[in-house]
């Protein structure tokens, strides 16, 4: 199985960001941590990370027949971004979307997601965690 884990803006900053909503772990751990959990399970796993709207959408559409799935932190592009969420629908992969926080107890303009009308699942507020249970998820979803 191949996974394609993409970050959006500001995911680069863990470590230093809000640590009471994301944590003590940098961006480094967190890839380290994806990816050794995935070489656990035999799983390819490519990692990506953008502040940038379009280069996000670029590599969404990159993924279409290299990757059987994307877990994806859109960040603050959750909020707002159409394209992301057309990206994801246009390459047909089973997506799922992680947060760190729990984005449903913060304010409200966190509260739309565009890119869960596309995603097979939502996995918040289990902190850096979130990912390897996504690698879970998509991987027994696949499996079926
Ligand atoms: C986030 C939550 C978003 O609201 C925020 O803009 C982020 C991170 C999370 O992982 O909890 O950048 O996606």
């Amino acid at each position: 199985m191949k996974f394609l884990v993409i970050n959006g803006p500001n995911l680069n900053m863990l470590g230093i960001r809000e640590p009471e909503h994301y944590g003590k772990e940098t961006y480094e751990d967190l890839i380290n941590k994806i990816q050794s959990y995935c070489k656990e399970k035999n799983i390819f796993c490519e990692c990506y990370q953008s502040n940038h709207e379009g280069c996000l959408v670029d590599k969404i559409q990159e993924a279409y027949g290299k990757f059987d799935g994307i877990i994806i932190n859109p960040g603050a592009y959750t909020h707002t971004s159409i394209a992301i969420l057309d990206a994801v629908k246009s390459v047909q992969l089973p997506t799922v979307e992680v947060h760190i926080s729990a984005v449903e107890e913060r304010e409200d303009f966190r509260q739309i997601s565009y890119i869960r009308l596309a995603a097979v699942k939502t996995i918040t507020g289990l902190g850096t965690d979130g990912y390897l249970r996504a690698v879970d998820f998509l991987s027994e979803y696949l499996d079926k």
